[in-house]
This record gives structure tokens, sequence and C-alpha cells, in this order.
């Protein structure tokens, strides 16, 4: 026995001591491609590595004390030499590698990675934005985060915006590669949706653009997840036009205030609006102050590109039984709306800079896309669960479709989730506890709401949307990298009929899969027949 122990711990030693030949190798490699100027590579041995892994984690519930699953080198870097270097170094010894641009991934999947040792290339100091007025195109570093986006489209000029999300400090890196859902999508689509050219590092560290890549591998970066392809260093985007007032409004109705029918109303009615106006609904479960009963709280948030004596006869048309009053609405600047989404106060466009991951708790997030309305018992039965969940700190947030982001066809980009669908559903938990028991709980509370919701929403396979990352939808080891792409199931969830065309373009463009993660594309091969089962 003490032989043996003797020997494993020799061995121990001996992989231990040959895993630290290939960093040092590696540091040694990127010193040498940036002429030992550079100050772009952190090693944990230095103090800045703490801080900046740390920097932009949204999720605490990945931040955790294990070093086994971070990285060996966190690479922050400021040109595109530093990026090349880091996958040509990475390829030649042997090291993973994870790009992180706002950090908000859902499952840590951009700074946490069980496949064994890598590097994280942290773009957080490639986040200039250059607007060209003339053109009304910007571009934009994939480490700015849509806030630092819409303040320097926005804040100079009133009529100018882009299509993004609602929470201002995701990233621009992952965010635009995975859709972009937010308030101007029923008008100009998705962010992605409003990219024309990219700069990227494929797995070769060529730094390419539109017209360098080709139409299939720029196609694939907008909604088929970069991160399967390279590394994207800027995207540029056309800007749209919006008029210098819009109108907002939040309104909240309770069950005795009939939600449950608002809600069944709102899905056939919000999908056929105006494109010019966006409602989608937030609803959670309350105590009633007064009695501590339970109840069921659907705010609707309407952002309207116009005037707001110009909205009150379209609601008064589309959706009287809201009760949408003049007093309920409020007009300002469409950057100032983004603000007002974000929950701060708009005469401070300021905040729109700040780079603090606000979130700073745990959370867990999951999606669907429903196709047919779900009818008043099927809501009652999901308010009911909802309102069971004392401890479950559960928001549902209906995104609506139709207009803009319906129209564009299936196919014209990867991101596949278009006409047809009525709105997309983020179900969405987060705590402040940091017990395993509690973590447990809550992620067995959203499998279960998951499980319940399957007769409500899209089917064989179940869209879900890349952007709200799940891992339950299933995961790849290293190990199982040689597996057939086909039999994978969450390339079918968020991908639908664009998947195969996507593993073609990955083994095309990443062959050695280097660009490996829990979740990516496995690049496309001969495999035996397989029809997808749900
Ligand atoms: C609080 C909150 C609110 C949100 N609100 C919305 C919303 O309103 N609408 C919406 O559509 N989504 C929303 N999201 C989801 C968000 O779009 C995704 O989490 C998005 O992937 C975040 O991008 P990131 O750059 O911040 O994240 P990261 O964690 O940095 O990256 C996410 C993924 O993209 C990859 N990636 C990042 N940068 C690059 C790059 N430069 N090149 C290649 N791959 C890259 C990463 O490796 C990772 O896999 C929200 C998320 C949170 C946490
Ligand atoms: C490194 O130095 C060489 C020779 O001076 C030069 O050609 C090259 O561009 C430099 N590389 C970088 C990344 O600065
Ligand atoms: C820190 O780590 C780097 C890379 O592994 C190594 O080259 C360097 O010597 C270390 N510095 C100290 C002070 O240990
Ligand atoms: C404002 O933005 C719009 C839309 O991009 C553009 O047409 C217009 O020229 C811009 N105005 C100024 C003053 O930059
Ligand atoms: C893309 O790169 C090519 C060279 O590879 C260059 O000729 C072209 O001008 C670039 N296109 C843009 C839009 O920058
Ligand atoms: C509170 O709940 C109790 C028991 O379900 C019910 O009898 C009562 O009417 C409710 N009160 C209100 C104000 O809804
Ligand atoms: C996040 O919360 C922790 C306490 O849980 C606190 O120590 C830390 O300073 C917070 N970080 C940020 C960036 O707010």
């Amino acid at each position: 026995m003490a032989k043996f122990l003797f020997i494993f711990s020799l061995l121990l030693l001996s992989a231990n001591a040959a895993f630290a030949e290939v960093e040092s190798q590696y540091f040694d490699c990127f010193l040498h491609s940036s002429n030992f100027t550079n100050e772009a590579i952190y090693a944990p041995n230095t103090t800045a590595y703490k801080t900046i892994f740390r920097s932009s984690i949204q999720n605490l519930r990945f931040l955790s004390n294990d070093d086994t699953t971070k990285p060996s080198f966190l690479i922050q870097p400021t040109r595109a030499s530093d990026v090349q270097a880091a996958v040509s170094c990475g390829r030649r010894h042997g090291l993973g590698l994870r790009v992180r641009s706002g950090g908000h991934d859902y499952e840590g999947l951009s700074y946490v990675s069980a496949g064994g040792p890598f590097v994280i290339v942290d773009l957080a100091n490639l986040r200039s934005v250059e607007v060209d007025s003339a053109s009304g195109t910007a571009w934009v570093g994939a480490g700015a985060t849509v806030g630092e986006v819409y303040y320097n489209v926005g804040v100079n000029n009133r009529t100018a915006a882009f299509p993004a999300g609602i929470c201002t400090t995701i990233g621009v890196g992952g965010h635009f590669s995975g859709g972009g859902i937010g308030s101007l999508m029923r008008k100009y689509g998705l962010s992605a949706d409003n990219v024309v050219d990219a700069l990227m590092v494929n797995a070769d560290g060529e730094l390419l653009n539109r017209t360098s890549m080709g139409e299939e591998l720029f196609w694939a970066l907008r909604g088929g997840g970069a991160n399967n392809f390279g590394v994207v260093l800027s995207y540029k985007i056309r800007l749209v036009d919006v008029p210098p007032q819009v109108t907002t409004f939040s309104i909240t109705r309770t069950l005795n205030e009939d939600a449950t029918k608002l809600v069944e109303m709102w899905q056939t009615i919000a999908p056929q609006l105006v494109d010019d106006l966006w409602i989608r609904v937030m609803a959670s479960a309350a105590d009633v102050e007064a009695t501590g009963n339970r109840t069921i709280r659907a705010i609707f948030q309407g952002m309207f590109l116009g005037q707001r004596q110009e909205l009150l006869p379209v609601m008064e048309k589309s959706f009287p039984e809201l009760g949408l009053k003049d007093n309920d609405l409020k007009e300002m600047s469409w950057v100032q709306s983004t603000i007002s989404f974000a929950g701060y106060d708009i005469e401070d466009p300021s905040i729109l800079l700040s780079r603090k991951p606000e979130y700073n708790s745990s959370f867990k997030g999951k999606s669907d896309f429903v196709r047919e309305p779900i009818p008043e018992m099927g809501w009652e039965e999901i308010w009911k669960f909802m309102m069971e969940g004392k401890d479950e700190p559960l928001t549902m947030i209906l995104e609506p479709w139709g207009g803009r982001v319906g129209e564009i066809a299936e196919t014209e980009i990867a991101f596949p989730h278009r006409n047809g669908n009525l709105y997309n559903i983020q179900y969405f938990m987060r705590w402040f506890e940091k017990e395993e028991a509690v973590t447990e709980r809550h992620l067995d509370w959203m499998r279960r709401l998951h499980e319940l919701m399957t007769p409500y929403v899209s089917s064989n396979p179940r869209a879900a949307y890349l952007n709200y990352k799940d891992i339950d939808l299933g995961s790849s080891s290293e190990e199982g990298n040689a597996g057939c792409w086909e039999s994978r199931d969450w390339g079918w969830n968020y991908y639908l009929n664009n998947y195969e065309r996507l593993a073609k373009v990955k083994a095309k463009v990443d062959p050695e899969n280097y660009f490996w993660n829990e979740q990516s594309i496995a690049p496309f091969s001969a495999c035996k027949p397989l029809s997808y089962k749900e």
C-alpha cells in the first residue's frame, strides 16, 4: 500500500511538473510574440490576477475556490496581436481558451472550464465605440458593454439608436453573437440582425474581417455563438433611426385586477401590434401586504416609438382592456428609455458607462418559445406553481415576437427563432444565499417549472435561446469530444434547422475543435443516422 501511494504521488508530481512545464512554455511563447514588452498576461502569482478574474463575473455560483477550474493565465489584450498570440500559443502548447467580454454567461462558460487547463482572454480593454454619423454605422469593441454602446450612440444624438438587451452591463461580445433581444426588436430585429462586419481571430491565429472570412463564417457569427469559431475583436453595426421622443410605461396588474385574463390576451395581441410598440410582461408571485395572501404581479412594460398622444389611440384600438391612461405614460429620449428599463435615474446617463457587475448574486435562467397561446387554465396552473414557491424568487419574462424579428428568414443569419413564434419566455431566479443546499433547491425548482411548461411551449425540438444558456439541456465533456455533432441535443434546441450548417462551418474553420466548451458545436462529420428525440 505504502509503495503504491509512493508511486502514485510520484506520478502526480511528474504530472504536475509536466504541466508546469506546459505553462511555462505558454508564458514564454506569449512573451515572445509580443517582443517581451507585453503587460497583457497575468499569472496566478500576480496581484492583478484575482482582481481581473473577478472583475466582470455576474453569477457568483461560479466563483468557487476550486483552483482546478481556474485559468492558468489571464490575458487582457490591448491589440489584435495579443489575441493572435493567445490562440497560437494555446494551440502549440495545448492550453485551452475561453473568451470573456461582459462576463454575463448564464453558466459561467466564459471564465470557468471543466475541460482541463485553459487561459481566459478577457476583452475588457478592447471596448472603443467609434460612431460614423455620415454612414450611420459604428465599430464597437467586443469588450464594450451595451450601456457603453447606448451612451456613445445615443447621448449626443437623440435620433440614433441600436437594438440590444435591457441590462446595460451585458457585453457586446457574447450578446451580439447569440442574438440580442430588447425593446427595439419588433421594429428593427436583434443586435445580430444589425451587424454588418466583424474582426475576428480564428483557430489558426489569423485576423479576419467579413471579406477575408467569407460569408459562411460571417453568417455563423450572427446567432451561432462566436465562441465556437474564434475570438471576435469588434463588430461593425448599423445604427437605426428613432424619434427624438419615445414613450414608456410600466403598469402592474394582480390576480384581483384580471392579471390572468390580461396575460392570456397579451399573448396574441403583443406580437401583432404595430412595429413601433413593444410590450413585454414580467410576472412573479408576491404577498399582498395587507392580508398576507399570495398573488401574481404581472408588470406590463412598454415602449412606443412616438409621442404619448399617438400611443393612447393605438392602445385604445388594440388593447383597451389593459386600461392604460395618460398619466401612466412618460416621454423621454430613446437613450433615457434604456436607463429607465435598466432601473436607473434617467437624468444621469453616465450610469451607462458603469461596468460594475450589478448582479453580484447567484442566478439561474432557462428559456422557451411559445407558438400557440397558453389557455387561461394553463396560466392558472403556472401561477399556482409560482405561488407555492414561497422561497423561490422566480420571475417569468415574456418578450413579444412579431414585427421585424419575425419577418427575417430563418436562414438569413444563424439565429433561427423567427416567424411562428408568439413570444419568448425567460425563467429567471436570483438569490444571495451561498449554501449549496439552497442552490440545489432553486435549481430543482427551475427544472420542475421547465417540466411543467412542456405542454405549452415549442417542441421537437424544444427551442431555447442561446443567450439564456442552460446546461440542463446537456453538455459534453472533453473526452466525449470525438462524439457525433448530431447527438448534442442543445445544438438542436438553440439552432433548430441551422444546426447542421453551423456544424459544417465549424468543421471548416476549427476542425480540431480548439474552441471547445461544455456546450459548443462539434465539427460536422459523418454520423450514424439519428433523428432528434425530445
Ligand atoms: C442580468 C442579465 C440581463 C440580461 N438581459 C438580456 C436581454 O435583455 N436580452 C438578451 O438578449 N440577453 C440578455 N442577457 C443575456 C446575455 O445576452 C448573455 O448572457 C450574453 O451572452 C452575455 O454576453 P457577455 O459578453 O456579457 O458574456 P460573456 O460571459 O463574456 O460571454 C458569453 C459567451 O459568449 C462568448 N464570448 C464572449 N465574448 C466573445 C467574443 N468576443 N468572441 C467570441 N465569443 C465570445 C463567451 O465565451 C461565452 O460563451 C442578460 C443576462 C444577464 C446576466
Ligand atoms: C516584434 O518585433 C519585430 C522586429 O522588431 C517586429 O517586426 C514585430 O512587428 C514586433 N511584433 C509586435 C507584436 O510588436
Ligand atoms: C510567476 O509566474 C510566472 C509564469 O508562470 C513565472 O514566469 C514567474 O517566474 C513567477 N513569478 C514569481 C515571482 O514567482
Ligand atoms: C443622428 O443619427 C442618425 C441615425 O444614425 C443619423 O442619420 C444622423 O445623421 C445623426 N445626426 C447627427 C447630428 O450626427
Ligand atoms: C478586409 O480585409 C481586406 C484584406 O484582407 C481588406 O482589403 C479590406 O479592405 C477589409 N475590409 C474592410 C471592410 O475593412
Ligand atoms: C385571503 O385568503 C383567504 C384564504 O384563502 C381568503 O378567505 C380571503 O378572502 C383572502 N383575502 C383577500 C383580501 O383576498
Ligand atoms: C459583492 O457582494 C459581496 C458580498 O456578498 C461584497 O463583498 C462585494 O464587495 C460585492 N462586489 C461588488 C462588485 O459589488
